[in-house]
């Protein structure tokens, strides 16, 4: 084992689950650690590394910004910036874009948005419901949408004006909804929750709900978003229109970027209502921007429905084969397994044999790649599931 081991409990806060490993660089779809063993990444740091971790015209775009400008402050206006922010409005249903540097701040920015959006209407309208086994992130206003106890429960009293509706069951929303609701925050896959995708009929009922009260349609798209699905964004599979959607991940492919998307009758900030120091910052844009362009003007989102089918369906055949599977759900390159166990030991069988997936909900082992994935290395993936399923 690594000295970094050690070291990294000396000297971090103890707030990870960390495995005993230390990456030390990467390679098309590969990491590696400081042993020298090569991992199959499955994981993408946790859904991240959208173009894996050779993609030349990223890096090239990132050390030429590099030599060009590195941070300025949103008192200017940014090139790349506004380009990144033009692809994403000019791809989308949406206006307007916010930029800050994470899943949770876009969250945050998400949530200030509709509570300014709701009291224009009426002083009263800032409740915010969201949905049991959601995830929404640490900082305090995604931790009190986020409608699980066990990340809440050392922080209370978490936020007032939030409630919690049942996923999947509209009679739930519709009993908690009333003209004070002023959005309500929804994924259409909770990822977090154990990837279980919303119903279409559903989410486009809660749409119909969010317009009969006058109350915003937010999705977090922080998992699901920017091709992960097959589709620039996921809601495009259920046929439905948002006002806001929150964006990070795969928005950077490994540069620190979040993003808040809004139609122009949301769009209510004005200077002062929100602001970040590092948000759409130059390098973070360039990133965004090169992942846009791949995405929105490349094959990408065909590749990733076909290698999203085909894992799927690989998946499917390991469930036929072992009774310890009882479940696999997705979209794209986002699936996951459901196991009568606790996901711990697949996912360390899995690593101790060259392959990095992550654990989602109480049982389930997820399967987020870079999108760039081949068939084969679905393949070498697959063979060293089936492996670890045979040895446990
Ligand atoms: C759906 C969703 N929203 C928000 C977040 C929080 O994002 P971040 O960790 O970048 O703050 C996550 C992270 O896993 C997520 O999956």
């Amino acid at each position: 084992m690594s000295e970094y081991v050690g070291l990294g409990q000396k000297y971090i806060m103890n707030s990870y689950n960390r495995f005993p490993i230390t990456v030390t660089h990467a390679e098309d779809v590969y990491v590696y650690d400081d042993q020298g063993k090569k991992y199959l990444d499955m994981c993408a740091g946790i859904a991240v590394n959208a173009l894996g971790y050779s993609h030349k015209a990223l890096k090239s775009a990132l050390k030429e910004q590099i030599d060009k400008l590195l941070h300025i402050s949103n008192l200017y206006y940014v090139p790349q910036q506004i380009e990144a922010a033009e692809l994403l409005v000019e791809n989308s249903i949406f206006d307007k874009v916010f930029f800050c540097n994470s899943g949770a701040e876009a969250n945050e920015a998400a949530l200030k948005l509709a509570k300014k959006y709701g009291k224009s209407k009426n002083e009263k309208k800032t409740n915010v419901i969201t949905m049991n086994h959601s995830f929404h992130g640490r900082t305090y206003g995604a931790l009190s949408a986020t409608g699980q106890t066990k990340y809440q429960k050392n922080f209370m009293p978490v936020m007032e004006g939030f409630s919690y509706a049942e996923y999947n069951n509209i009679d739930s929303l519709k009993e908690l909804i009333n003209e004070n609701t002023c959005a309500v925050l929804i994924e259409v896959i909770q990822g977090e929750g154990g990837i279980i995708p919303g119903n279409k009929e559903y989410l486009q009922e809660v749409q119909k709900v969010c317009e009969a009260y006058d109350a915003l349609l937010m999705i977090d798209e922080v998992q699901t978003g920017i091709g992960r699905t097959g589709t620039l964004f996921a809601f495009e599979n259920f046929a439905i229109q948002p006002d806001v959607i929150t964006l990070a991940k795969g928005l950077g492919s490994g540069i620190p970027i979040g993003a808040m998307l809004c139609t122009a009758k949301a769009d209510v900030f004005v200077p002062a209502d929100h602001a970040s120091t590092f948000g759409g910052n130059p390098l973070a844009t360039t990133a965004a921007k090169v992942v846009l362009e791949e995405i929105v003007q490349k094959d990408l989102l065909d590749h990733v429905k076909e290698a999203g089918a085909y894992l799927e369906s690989e998946l499917n055949k390991l469930k036929e084969a072992f009774d310890v599977i009882t479940d696999v759900r997705g979209m794209g390159l986002m699936q996951g397994i459901e196991l009568k166990t606790a996901p711990k030991d697949v996912v360390n069988k899995c690593i101790e044999k060259g392959m990095l997936v992550v654990g989602a909900g109480e049982n389930v082992v997820r399967f987020v790649p870079p999108l760039v994935i081949t068939k084969e290395q679905i393949d070498e993936g697959i063979s060293i599931l089936k492996e670890a399923l045979q040895e446990l």
